[in-house]
Order: C-alpha cells, then structure tokens, then sequence
C-alpha cells in the first residue's frame, strides 16, 4: 500500500507521517517512510542542487531534476518494497509536481506534465493521498525560524497558484483526503489514521 502526503511547505507532513507510521506498525505492518526528492543516494544528491539557493534552474530543468530523483527511488526502492508487501508512506510524491511545477512554475502543459509524471514514477499511483491544505498565511508564519531553501524563496503569487494546484488535484482525484492542517497537531492525526485505517481494514 502507498500512502502520499502532500501540502505546502510548514504544513505539517513531518509530524503527520511519524504519527501514522506508529499507528500502522501498532496495526502489525511493515512501514517504510521516505521523503521527496531524496531517499537514494542520487536522489539526495539531486534534493541539494534542487534545494541550493545558488543554483539558478529554469523550470523545464527543474522539473526533470525532481523526476529523476523519483524515478530512481520509486524504481530501486519503493517497488520492491511494496512488491514485499510493506505499506510505503512518501513524503511528497508527483502531486507535487503538478502542484510546484505545473501550477507554480507553469514549467510544460498539464497533459505533458501528467505523462513525465507516470514515465519518472513507473506507473505507480498512491492509494491513498493525505493533503494537509494550510493558507499561505500560516505556512510563512511556520517558516519563520527557518533559513528559507531555493524552493521557498519563491513569493506569495508562486504559493498561492502552489495552494490552488493541490485545490484543483483534492476536486478531481478520488484518492485525495483533504484535511485542515490549521487545527491542531492531535486532531488532524485522528483524521488521518480514521481514513488509513479504513483503508488498511479492507
Ligand atoms: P522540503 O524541505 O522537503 O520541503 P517540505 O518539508 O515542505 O516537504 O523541500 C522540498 C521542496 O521541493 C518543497 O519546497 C516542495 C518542492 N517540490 C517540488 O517543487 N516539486 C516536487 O515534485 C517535489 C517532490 C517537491
């Protein structure tokens, strides 16, 4: 079983999935959490230049730059591991793309965004999608503290067309839960693990 988490940075994922994670291994499953880009050895490789506020990256490049790192993740590890029957939680998967890159960036069409996205995953789709929807508000007010990557350093207009690509995805995908990340931290993880548990019942 594959489950994605996707939202805006400061949204809360990291908590979430740790929580989760928990849960389910309480529930008696293997679980293995990664993060995106990242979880292999090119694709942490591939997060620095991404994430490096030096780096000047034009949109096309960037988008086949987060492909690559899915496409050896999904292939080397996450196959295989869902193969052996393990539930994978993915921080982040190509809905993001379609959120940053597509929405955000404008980087290629939606439909040909679609098609690099099942070429970079190997055809693997989540079962389950957790969005946790925050405002841009509440993501900036989060973020304080930190030293902002090159990613985020991208402006209120980028995050507010981020915000309205995951709205638009959360309205189309049946596989989408979208839950408010506004509340607070126990409260959104009985959200979430009523609808995993759900899922894993069946
Ligand atoms: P990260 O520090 O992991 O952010 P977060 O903790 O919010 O998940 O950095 C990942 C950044 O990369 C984040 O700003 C979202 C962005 N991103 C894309 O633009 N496209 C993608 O396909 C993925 C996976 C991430």
């Amino acid at each position: 079983m594959l489950i994605t988490f996707e939202g805006i940075d400061g949204s809360g994922k990291t908590t979430q999935i740790s929580l989760l994670r928990e849960k389910i291994e309480a529930f008696g499953r293997i679980v293995r959490v990664f993060r995106e880009p990242g979880g292999t050895a090119v694709s942490e490789k591939i997060r620095l230049m991404l994430l490096d506020p030096e780096m000047d990256i034009n949109p096309v490049s960037e988008l086949l730059l987060f492909s690559a790192a899915r496409s050896q993740l999904i292939a080397s590890t996450v196959k295989p591991l869902l193969e052996q029957g393990a539930v994978v939680i993915l921080d982040r998967f190509y809905d993001s793309t379609v959120a940053y890159q597509g929405y955000g960036r404008g980087a290629v069409a939606l439909e040909t965004l679609d098609r690099i996205n099942t070429i970079a995953s190997h055809g693997l789709e989540p079962d389950l999608t957790f969005y946790l929807k925050i405002s841009r508000d509440t993501s900036k007010k989060r973020m304080q503290l930190d030293v902002s990557d090159r990613m985020e350093q991208s402006g209120d207009i980028f995050y507010q067309r981020v915000i309205n690509g995951f709205d638009v995805l959360a309205a189309q995908l049946k596989r989408f839960r979208t839950v408010d990340a506004e509340l607070d931290v126990a409260l959104i993880h009985d959200q979430i693990w009523a609808q995993a548990r759900e899922y894993l019942s069946r």
